[in-house]
């Protein structure tokens, strides 16, 4: 059995900012919800998080996660007191504990069901992830016997010149036998340059204490400011982007290009230059996506192709071709074989099969059937001023250029709509609408000077 605790009490000072740091976003996902989430594959029995600084916003953002009890750690005097605050919680608790730092954000979890693997194979009292890192400046140095049994760890700031020189780090991960770690919690001092009480005083404590190496060191990357969030985006774009190459999608100039983890991609797929995949969404195969596009929880399906375009809230059928320049936003429905085009607007709006919609147009609350045609330039006039209406547009309809449609109205099938009209009035299938002033001509007339 084994309980996990996640460290999120932490302003963060180096971030320099007005949110706590484990709110800080990392493709789309707050930093302590990826250290929630990399622990799933243990299967935990219970769930904490220590939360202090801004602990209201920590806890509002976290409340999708309904077996998350939350801890609160008053004043942050170290993370030996974070972890100090679940003795009351965890008090007739027989099993193992899980300590993430919430400021880890690009663990596998993978790495943490071997830890655990590794920690009850050994019957350790304690087992915690280190790294050999190039530059292990900042983190706590580990130093261990051959055997990888931890001696001592010494925080970066604590470390003589000669102890600096040692590039195993501690990861800030840890797996504790619980019962042991309980009995020696109210012992630690807070002895150190910061004047802090440090859970990796309990090492000391604890025997026997052994050290995992992680594999790619990257992962246990942890993040205390604004370019470590940046290089740990760098480093989350290259596992994602690798992963959709390997699986037979082009992405062309890969380093122009950002994918979120919960993307979706199908083989024989292009991604072209500067495009951005986000949320939840889906792309068919076959698609050419870009280049300039951005695509927000959207489902698009096979051979598709969307040029300089956004697309946010959508659903794209087969064969449908979009932009340049066009804008999709918010429960647009298109349909197969379709033609959305050059600066065109599309809101909460479905197309039926082989509908054009393809210039310089504003299709807003409306519902379009099959085969239609809407002319360059025509508006949907959807909103009042105070409410919207809706439009109807029937199959084999055909509007004008330059047409306004006065919501709500509905056109029945087959109707024309003559260019530059203003429609006010429903029309009937098989009719043609005009609304507009007839031209005169005066014949021989001239300006007179
Ligand atoms: C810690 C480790 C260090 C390790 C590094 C790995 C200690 C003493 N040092 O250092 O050995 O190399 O992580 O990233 O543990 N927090 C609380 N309450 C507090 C203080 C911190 O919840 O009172 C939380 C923070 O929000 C953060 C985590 O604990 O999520 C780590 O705190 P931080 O101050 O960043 O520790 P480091 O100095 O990085
Ligand atoms: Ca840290």
């Amino acid at each position: 059995m084994v309980a996990v605790a996640i460290l999120a009490a932490g302003r963060g000072t180096r971030m320099k900012s007005e949110y706590p740091k484990v709110l800080h976003e990392l493709g789309g996902k707050s930093l302590v919800e990826r250290a929630l989430l990399s622990c799933a594959s243990v299967n935990p029995s219970k769930q904490l998080a220590i939360v202090g600084y801004q602990s209201e916003r920590v806890k509002a953002s976290l409340t999708n996660y309904e077996n998350l009890e939350f801890v609160e750690q008053k004043e942050q005097l170290g993370t030996g007191h974070a972890i100090q605050q679940l003795l009351p919680h965890l008090q007739d608790f027989q099993g193992d504990l899980l300590v993430l730092n919430g400021d880890v954000p690009l663990l596998r979890s993978q790495t943490i069901a071997k830890l655990w693997e590794t920690h009850k194979k050994h019957q350790n009292a304690a087992t915690l992830l280190t790294a050999q890192l190039p530059n292990p400046r900042g983190y706590g140095r580990v130093f261990c016997d051959n055997n990888s049994y931890v001696q001592q760890i010494v925080e970066d700031r604590d470390c003589t010149t000669a102890q600096k020189q040692n590039c195993r780090i501690n990861g800030g991960i840890y797996c504790f036998n619980w019962q042991q770690l309980a009995k020696i919690l109210p012992d630690l001092k807070a002895d150190n340059d910061q004047k802090e009480y440090y859970i990796t005083d309990v090492f000391a404590m604890m025997q026997p204490v052994m050290a995992v190496d992680v594999e790619d060191y990257q992962e246990i990357t942890g993040i205390n400011d604004r370019r470590q969030l940046a290089s740990a985006y760098q480093i989350l774009q290259q596992r994602v982007k690798d992963a959709w190459m390997a699986a037979g999608v082009t992405l062309i100039d890969p380093d122009s290009i950002t994918i979120d983890d919960t993307v979706t991609l199908h083989p024989d797929t292009i991604i072209e230059p500067q495009t951005h995949l986000r949320g939840e969404t889906e792309i068919g195969s076959g698609c050419r996506i870009g280049p300039g596009s951005l695509i927000e929880n959207s489902t698009i399906a096979e051979n598709v192709t969307v040029l300089y375009s956004v697309v946010s809230e959508s659903e794209i059928e087969a064969g449908t071709r979009v932009g340049p320049y066009a804008h999709l936003r918010g429960q647009v429905k298109v349909g197969k074989s379709c033609r959305v085009g050059n600066f065109v607007e599309l809101k909460k709006t479905s197309l039926g099969e082989k509908t054009n919609v393809a210039h310089l147009s504003y299709l807003g609350d409306t519902t379009v059937g099959d085969r239609v045609n809407i002319g360059a330039g025509t508006i949907t006039a959807n909103y009042d001023g105070v409410n919207k209406h809706p439009t109807a547009i029937d199959d084999g309809t055909k509007i004008g250029a330059n047409s306004v449609l006065v919501a709500p109205v509905t056109l029945g099938k087959e109707v024309t709509i003559a260019a530059g009209s203003t429609i006010t009035e429903d029309v009937e299938d098989d009719s043609l609408a005009i609304a507009r002033c007839r031209q005169t001509v005066k014949k021989g007339w001239r300006l007179q000077s």
